[in-house]
């Protein structure tokens, strides 16, 4: 039986009017213990791939994908993102003065690129608390979520393939991968019934599970199409068993009040805060630069054939 939520969804089918999704949330308050000792004094979101910091690709993905107001939700030690995405006139009127133009646009344009927020989530509680942190900012409208730390390059972004399913349903959408099954206790991973061959109706979804309790190696990654009503489901969650909120235990909650949808999106994903995951993505957008490309293919022939 379907429970009721305080504030039910309009219901779906063309009879309400579109929503469009204009805000997203950024969760990057993590602490990176995956990651130390590189992340003790500097935010994973910020670790280059390649030439730019990890969370640039991502507010990237979010402006391709029509998003024009974003909550980055930061913690103490994070504030080289605000200064990322902030103006550096010191540094503009040095590349004036010096004539490098083209410096000087990239460095305009990382600061014009979308209406950015911040908000900070006072000690790491877990990604489910991470996004309430975001409530009173998103207000009652459909929102997306963007984990700092999970580049998708494709050239439709993850995003844009989520509002696809969104248009359709009206419902809360979570992209989905197929993952090993020997790594399910890594990801949330959801039960499915297919609808298509990338979309599926979330019968339910479990944190974590052993791998011989999984009941699909199709796990949740970094983006998300949520609902306004999760924030209450939120605030009921207790934390877990590492002591953090879960989103997973919220979106289940969720699942049992209204259809959620999962989509096995298009595209590469590297979840950046872990170490080998940071140097093949490195090495993929360093492959992507035409005057790279040839000199590190070398490179990699000779440290290799020794
Ligand atoms: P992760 O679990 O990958 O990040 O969270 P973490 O906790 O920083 O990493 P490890 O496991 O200790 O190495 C996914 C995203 O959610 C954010 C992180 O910054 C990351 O972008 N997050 C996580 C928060 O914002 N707050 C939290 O309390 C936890």
């Amino acid at each position: 039986m379907k429970k009721r939520l305080i504030n039910p969804p309009s219901p779906a089918g063309g009879r309400s009017p579109l929503r469009l999704i204009t805000k997203a949330v950024v969760p990057a308050a993590g602490l990176g213990t995956r990651f130390l000792p590189a992340t003790k004094a500097q935010p994973k979101e910020m670790l280059p791939i390649y030439d730019k910091p990890a969370i640039q690709y991502v507010i990237e993905e979010a402006v391709a994908a029509g998003i024009r107001d974003i909550l980055v939700v930061t913690g103490r030690g994070k504030q080289a993102i605000e200064n990322h995405f902030d103006r550096s006139i010191e540094l503009e009127e040095s590349l004036k003065a010096q004539g490098k133009r083209t410096a000087l646009k990239m460095v305009r344009e990382i600061s014009d690129m979308v209406n950015l927020h911040y908000v900070r989530q006072k000690e790491a509680r877990g990604l489910g608390h991470a996004v309430l942190c975001a409530k009173s900012f998103i207000g009652n409208e459909p929102f997306a979520v963007f984990l700092g730390d999970d580049i998708i390059d494709h050239p439709r972004p993850a995003m844009m393939q989520l509002m696809e399913i969104w248009k359709k349903y009206q419902a809360p959408v979570l992209a989905v991968e197929e993952i090993p099954r020997a790594r399910t206790r890594a990801y949330g991973i959801i039960k499915p019934q297919a609808i298509s061959n990338r979309l599926y109706k979330v019968q339910d979804l479990i944190e974590k599970p052993r791998p011989s309790q999984a009941p699909s190696c199709l796990g949740i990654v970094g983006r998300y199409l949520l609902t306004p009503d999760i924030f209450e489901l939120l605030e009921k969650t207790r934390p877990g068993a590492s002591g953090e909120i879960q989103l997973t235990d919220a979106l289940r909650r969720l699942n049992h009040c209204r259809p959620v949808y999962a989509w096995r999106f298009e595209g590469q994903r590297h979840d950046i805060g872990n170490k080998l995951e940071f140097v093949k993505a490195t090495l993929a957008y360093a492959l992507k630069d035409k005057d790279a490309r040839e000199p590190l293919l070398n490179y990699l022939r000779e440290i290799t054939s020794s």
